[in-house]
């Protein structure tokens, strides 16, 4: 529907997708759905208990328990994890570097994607991660997958954290990168969606206001050749 629709935005570590997702939700008016964010808080709780990927019955045990409160605000979103704020822990690089084994886990992408559509059923979304267009949303009204090549991949990744307050160096995040490209590359679930129906863009030589007016220009236009 018009003005409340389900619009995807996949893409590789640092290709902007998050922030683009963010500002795209705000100019729409709808509400931002940050699905790495909630991989990674499965991954802080989960070390926080020292409970490992493997630990199939443990990690059951702490999604049903698991409290998670994404809400957006205008800076950046905030990231609650059983009412405290964990925004900043989820995105440290000791987390980086072990969130994707856990989102390699079938019971947490079950239960994930039950709540990622739960969020999403009442459309108004703006949802970013992986696998949103092929698995979570495949009838989303638009999907857009955002790619940039690995330095300026790094570059953006490495400012976000320096911005944070989180001390790294460029090469070690670039290094951070390939290596989760390599593992995202090989990985059974939470592939990066490529479907008929998805819209590639090439952000490497773009601001994240040029890439959020882009995808809003095109779904304006979208939606004007709709009503006509
Ligand atoms: O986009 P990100 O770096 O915040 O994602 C964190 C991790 O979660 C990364 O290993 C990829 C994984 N992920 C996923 O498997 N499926 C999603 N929909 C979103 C993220």
């Amino acid at each position: 529907m018009i003005g409340n629709e389900v619009i995807t935005i996949d893409g590789l570590v640092g290709s902007g997708k998050s922030t683009t997702a963010r500002l795209l939700a705000q100019r729409l008016g709808f509400r931002h759905l940050d699905t790495g964010a909630m991989y990674r808080v499965v991954a802080l709780a989960a070390s926080q208990d020292h409970i490992l990927p493997n630990h199939e019955g443990k990690l059951k045990k702490l999604l049903e328990d698991l409290d998670i409160e994404l809400l957006s605000c205008s800076e950046s979103d905030i990231v609650i994890l059983n009412g405290e704020d964990v925004s900043e822990a989820i995105r440290r690089p000791e987390i980086s570097r072990i969130v994707g084994s856990f989102a390699d886990q079938l019971v947490v992408r079950n239960f994930l994607v039950e709540r990622q559509r739960g969020v999403g059923k009442f459309g108004g979304t703006v949802a970013d991660g992986r696998d949103m267009a092929s698995v979570v949303f495949p009838d989303a009204d638009f999907k857009f997958r955002m790619v940039a090549d690995i330095d300026e991949r790094s570059r953006r990744r490495h400012t976000e954290l320096l911005s944070k307050g989180i001390e790294a160096e460029y090469l070690q995040v670039r290094e951070d990168i390939h290596r989760r490209d390599i593992e995202d590359a090989s990985r059974d679930y939470g592939e990066l969606s490529s479907t008929d129906d998805i819209v590639e863009i090439d952000t490497s030589n773009w601001t994240i206001e040029e890439q959020v007016q882009n995808i809003y220009s095109l779904i304006v236009s979208n939606r004007e050749k709709i009503k006509s």
